[in-house]
């Protein structure tokens, strides 16, 4: 979605704001613009369609200005177009405004000010908010900013300059996330620490109804009472080198192959093997209550949902707590029923998904406990649940999910065993379980060394037009998940099925043309999934199976094998998805995909 960024120091701006929009690409974006102030009165702006370097090119080098604001744009109201690119600006052209989220009465408010005059250039929401900071201001800015803020309905992260004020930045947050970043003598403000990083780690989080004012020594945060807040500064622990590539051609393919040291970092310190089970320092709950907890419910979106119906299949089979997992936009608007004993998860990689947040938001208002399961450190839901579990994946920055999935699925791991054995697990099947969730990564990293083989079955497969993504259990959503990828990056279309269900339906799509992907684990559910694949290929359809190795019976039956090492069965959906993630991106590869900024789609979804 949108990206801020704003700078105000010794420095010259532009080269900083280009840079700072580089590293927001990755939230995904149609166009992008910038705004410097010159010092004498004017606003210098270039906005452009398309990527940050024809924004780069068309920035004169020579541009002089040590403080202005920057944005990518993904559209929502009104088409990709310069006139629609941000910075937007009242009719003098001294006021910019960069915005993300959406202000939900902007007509109303056009009408308004169009009537007393003002003119629009663009057909988006954004525009609203320059004309009215021009009609309140009187020579302060930041009481504009508030004065114009009053008449906002819907959700804003904004930042605003004027070319009357020279070094100064205002920005508001409701809804959309907005940082401060803290350096020596300059200050910095974005949509994520990611705008910033490469300059400063120390960081001011806003929260919802809070205005900052800011120049290069000096920030001051008011809330919605006008009230001075006193905040200090926290710091990042991403490290600048994480967020490189490191000799990867692409972020996806880095961040699936850092999954063995990603898993094993959701792991770490975690592990009680005296005690036979897992530590969660975050979950801020009396033993009594987690004792008493009669039902687990799981709010998510996307590959965050995936990896929660595999948390919820597993606190019900292993723990034997009733669990489900539900998507938060649904969720949100159907008034659920909040047991007293029941405890609510929030997971999130960005920890900033709209849909997830008002969920929680909203079962929060109901009286429950909502923990987090967030990779993002110091983002919203993670600072506004309850308490919960810090997945520590570092920034993942494809816009396809991998190494958060998998990271997600040890928080759920580590919360099924803790819960388990604080009910009806014995020490040695705690021992059982610890031993095989510890031996996770290393059985990671030997499903990627399957890499050219998965490549070659995606060269074969990658002009297929539709997939199937079956399994059953466990790896019912990880079908799902596999099905996700595949359409995310390469955009054929998948679907994702229980393969039990496939006689209920689908098998009617079935075709030489159609290529289906089975999960095959040595589970209780193993015969029914292989009876399923003879159903498949009794009506000629291509089958593709991710099995155990050695499993000689599956690989003579089917077209194609991709072989996992044999785990307890239990584990099987941290090896399985790697196949997947990998098949997805190398048809993607095949087929000259943008792999990591898909069309489209953004990283985090900030709006609803
Ligand atoms: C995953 O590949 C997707 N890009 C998307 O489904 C994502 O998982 C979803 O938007 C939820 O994001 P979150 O984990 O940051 O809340």
């Amino acid at each position: 979605m949108c990206g801020i960024v704003g700078y105000v120091g010794p420095r010259r701006a532009a080269p900083i704001l280009l840079e700072g929009l580089k590293r927001l690409e990755y939230r995904g974006y149609d166009s992008a613009g910038i705004a410097v102030g010159q010092g004498s009165g004017v606003l210098a702006s270039v906005r452009r369609v398309g990527k940050i370097r024809v924004l780069k090119e068309a920035v004169p080098k020579s541009l002089e200005g040590i403080w202005g604001i920057g944005h990518t744009r993904w559209a929502t109201h009104g088409g990709v177009t310069e006139a629609n690119t941000h910075p937007h600006f009242d009719c003098s052209g001294k006021i910019a405004v960069a915005h993300n989220g959406i202000i939900e009465n902007y007509r109303a408010l056009r009408g308004m000010l169009s009537k007393e005059g003002a003119v629009f250039t663009s057909e988006t929401d954004t525009e609203v908010v320059p004309k009215l900071v021009a009609k309140y201001y009187e020579g302060d800015l930041e009481a504009a900013v508030k004065a114009a803020l009053a008449h906002l309905e819907g959700t804003y992260g904004i930042a605003v300059i004027h070319a009357d004020e020279p070094g100064r930045i205002v920005g508001a947050r409701n809804g959309s996330p907005l940082i401060v970043g803290v350096g020596e003598n300059e200050m910095f403000i974005g949509s994520d620490v990611m705008a910033f990083i490469s300059s400063t780690s120390r960081v001011v989080y806003l929260n919802d109804g809070e205005v900052v004012s800011l120049d290069a020594a000096s920030f001051k945060i008011t809330d919605r009472a006008d009230v001075q807040v006193d905040r200090k500064a926290d710091a990042v622990t991403w490290e600048l080198g994480e967020i490189e590539k490191d000799g990867y051609p692409c972020y996806m393919e880095k961040e699936i192959f850092e999954q063995p040291d990603s898993i094993g970092r959701a792991l770490g310190g975690r592990l009680d093997r005296e005690n036979a089970t897992a530590k969660l320092g975050g979950l801020n709950l009396d033993r009594r209550f987690q004792r008493a907890v009669s039902r687990v419910s799981i709010i998510a979106a996307g590959t965050s949902w995936h990896a929660s119906l595999v948390g919820a299949q597993l606190l019900e089979s292993v723990a034997r707590i009733p669990a489900s997992a539900e998507l938060s936009s649904e969720l949100r608007y159907r008034n659920p029923v909040v047991e007293p004993a029941s405890l609510w998860f929030a997971v999130s990689q960005s920890g900033e998904t709209a849909d997830t947040l008002y969920a929680m938001r909203e079962i929060q208002r109901k009286g429950a406990n909502v923990l987090g399961i967030c990779n993002v450190v110091g983002s919203t839901i993670a600072r506004e649940s309850d308490g919960g579990v810090y997945v520590h994946s570092g920034p993942e920055i494809a816009v396809a999910s991998t190494k958060a999935f998998t990271s997600q699925l040890a928080a759920f791991y580590l919360f099924t065993l803790h819960m388990a054995r604080m009910r009806d697990m014995s020490r040695s099947e705690g021992e059982r379980f610890l031993a095989a969730l510890a031996s996770v990564p290393d059985k990671v990293k030997e499903t990627l060394g399957g890499r050219d083989r998965i490549q070659a079955i995606a060269k074969k497969y990658s002009r297929a037009g539709d997939f199937l993504f079956l399994g059953r259990g466990l790896l019912y959503p990880i079908a799902l998940e596999g099905a996700l990828k595949l359409k995310e990056i390469s955009y054929i279309h998948a679907e994702g099925y229980a393969a039990g269900e496939i006689k209920h339906g689908p098998i009617a799509l079935i075709s030489g043309e159609v290529p289906s992907v089975f999960l095959v684990p040595h589970d209780p559910l193993r015969e029914k999934v292989i009876s399923n694949i003879r159903e498949v290929k009794a009506r000629g359809g291509p089958v593709i199976a991710v099995g155990i190795e050695g499993d000689e019976e599956l690989a003579g039956l089917v077209d194609d094998f991709i072989p996992v090492p044999a785990m307890d069965w239990r584990f099987y959906p941290f090896t399985m998805v790697v196949p997947l993630q990998l098949f997805a991106y190398f048809c993607a590869l095949e087929l000259g995909r943008d792999v990591d900024q898909p069309r489209n789609l953004a990283k985090s979804v900030t709006v609803e």
